[in-house]
């Protein structure tokens, strides 16, 4: 124990304020409204059958899945490498994750940082990362794409405003970091829940720019970042701009020579056709659609512009969005459209 209390300060602390409130058991060290567990090494290799279902990649680790014992599923991120500086990265995510709270954020179930093995055990999302769904046959309606982005913009919103405890320091403002369709989880019901599996906290910490950025997130990645080297709440709205073009496109975005692909073929499209009907996903374009994917356009063409003041914030794109939804609803159930 005392060991492990050595290699991890920040839980350290939050052990001390545990231990001032109640007797913490071995599976119990942050306080219990937060119901965070640790787990050992053995229960983990347990409940993954030996971490024998993988389900996907980070940045630095994999992603397998599991069953507790009352039969929860989980999903397992267990890094690749064992190194002090992934320990470090793994314990901070453990901290600061066992704070964020929302139901469109992935919940941190539990933890294992034991020996050379650190491990974060996730709430379980049945139907798979939204980049999976996107870019799948299935089909998808502008319905449901709409409720994910609203309600992964909520998410967003609330990671923005969070107050997170690291000990005695209180920090604000927190960022994501890394809004990208495959961080997008969806469960059964086909709720979003927003995760940052593949990138964690220290691999910006060194600010120097893409070279620590996964190919995956480098496509998502605000070409304004290299210039100031730190992440700002702006960067999220980038991210999620790309995410939204995506979402009514169905086209990956590529980064290349400091530009987005995805951001300058819908401006293109803006600009000579004045609208993005060009770009749109012809699963979704009907006639009755085009206004709403048009009006989504503009809002993710605002997100990605390359003057970050005048991207709006998190809470203006949630609130857009929110309203760009509502009035499309209040037109179908006018018009008593059928569902595409
Ligand atoms: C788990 O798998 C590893 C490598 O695949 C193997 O070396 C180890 O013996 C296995 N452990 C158990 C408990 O089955
Ligand atoms: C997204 O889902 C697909 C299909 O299940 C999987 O192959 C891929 O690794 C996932 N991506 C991430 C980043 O987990
Ligand atoms: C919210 O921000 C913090 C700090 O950057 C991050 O560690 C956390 O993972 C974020 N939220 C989600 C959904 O993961």
């Amino acid at each position: 124990m005392l060991e492990l209390l050595g290699i991890l300060p920040p839980l350290v602390l939050l052990v001390d304020l545990v231990l001032s409130m109640r007797k913490p058991s071995n599976s119990e060290m942050i306080p219990e409204h937060w119901k965070v567990r640790t787990f050992t090494k053995r229960e983990v290799i347990e409940f993954t059958e030996n971490y024998s279902c993988p389900i996907g990649k980070g940045w630095s680790s994999d992603i397998y899945k599991g069953t507790l014992e009352d039969n929860t599923l989980v999903a397992v991120m267990k890094s690749r490498e064992a190194n002090e500086d992934q320990r470090k990265d793994f314990s901070n995510a453990a901290m600061v994750q066992s704070q964020i709270i929302h139901k469109n954020i992935i919940r941190l179930l539990g933890y294992c940082l034991e020996d050379e093995i650190s491990v974060l055990v996730y709430e379980y999302a049945a139907k798979g990362n939204l980049s999976a769904i996107l870019h799948s046959e299935e089909h998808f309606p502008l319905e449901s794409r709409l409720k994910i982005a609203v309600r992964t913009a909520e998410a967003l919103v609330y990671n923005h405003s969070c107050v997170i405890r690291h000990g005695h320091v209180t920090t604000t403002n927190i960022r994501h970091g890394s809004v990208t369709t495959p961080n997008i989880l969806i469960d059964s019901n086909f709720v979003p829940k927003l995760a940052g599996f593949s990138l964690l906290r220290s691999s910006i910490r060194d600010n120097d720019g893409s070279s620590h950025f996964g190919s995956d997130n480098l496509n998502y990645f605000d070409p304004i970042f290299p210039k100031y080297g730190i992440l700002t709440v702006k960067t999220d709205v980038y991210s999620f701009g790309l995410v939204l073009l995506e979402l009514i496109s169905r086209e990956k975005p590529v980064y290349q020579e400091g530009e987005n692909r995805l951001v300058s073929r819908f401006t293109r499209a803006y600009d000579t056709d004045g609208t993005g009907e060009a770009m749109f996903d012809e699963r979704i374009t009907t006639q009755e659609n085009v206004p709403v994917l048009d009006d989504i356009g503009r809002l993710a063409l605002r997100c990605t512009s390359s003057e970050t003041n005048a991207r709006p914030t998190m809470s203006e794109v949630a609130g857009r969005l929110e309203m760009i939804r509502s009035s499309w609803q209040r037109r179908r159930m006018a018009m008593g459209a059928t569902r595409r």
